[in-house]
């Protein structure tokens, strides 16, 4: 008999609650960059009764049923205007393969426009927030590697760098310098 929760390897996906999918399928494929891979289109009584789009992102190569989906739900509220939050969910994050690739995707999104609300040096990740069409802050990160940050990872959390979001200075990531977490210096 299992006496204990059996650990989970992670999290598979995350469906997200969208007021036009149209809309939010521009953002998550011309401005994220997913693929979408699939469409559920409600019929009869079975399944969601709400037309659902399933996205993959690029796994060595391959895509993957869905790390993310929209579900379509008219009635949702507009985000507030004033930036105020209206989601329940913290904010979703997604991992670029390197940081040279992280790097490219700012300049992509600065070129489009997007409105960057926060750069962060975690001392785990470096981190790009930016907010969806339905008021979702979306986290877009590269991991630093493991030896920098798993020594003491409480520590790696707590470590936080505000950086420029505008301009030059937007898109400028230090690689010198960035501490390295358990170990004496
Ligand atoms: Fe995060």
């Amino acid at each position: 008999m299992q006496s204990k929760p059996v650990a989970p390897i992670g999290i598979n996906h995350l469906v997200i609650n969208v007021r036009d999918i149209a809309e939010s399928h521009r953002f998550w494929t011309d401005i994220i960059g997913l693929k979408q891979v699939g469409t559920f289109t409600p019929r009869g009584d079975h399944g969601p009764r709400r037309v659902m789009q399933f996205y993959s992102a690029d796994h060595d190569g391959r895509l993957t049923h869905h790390d993310i989906a929209l579900m379509e739900c008219p009635d949702l509220p507009a985000p507030a205007a004033d930036g105020t939050l209206t989601s329940a969910i913290g904010h979703i994050a997604i991992a670029l393969p390197n940081r040279e690739a992280w790097l490219r995707q700012l300049a992509y999104l600065q070129d489009q426009g997007v409105r960057f609300e926060r750069r962060v040096e975690h001392g785990m990740t470096h981190s790009l927030y930016i907010r969806d069409p339905n008021g979702y802050t979306v986290e877009l990160l590269y991991e630093l590697p493991r030896a920098v940050w798993e020594g003491d990872i409480q520590e790696a959390l707590n470590h936080y760098v505000a950086l420029p979001t505008e301009g030059e200075a937007a898109l400028e990531d230090r690689v010198e310098g960035v501490p390295v977490f358990g170990h004496a210096s």
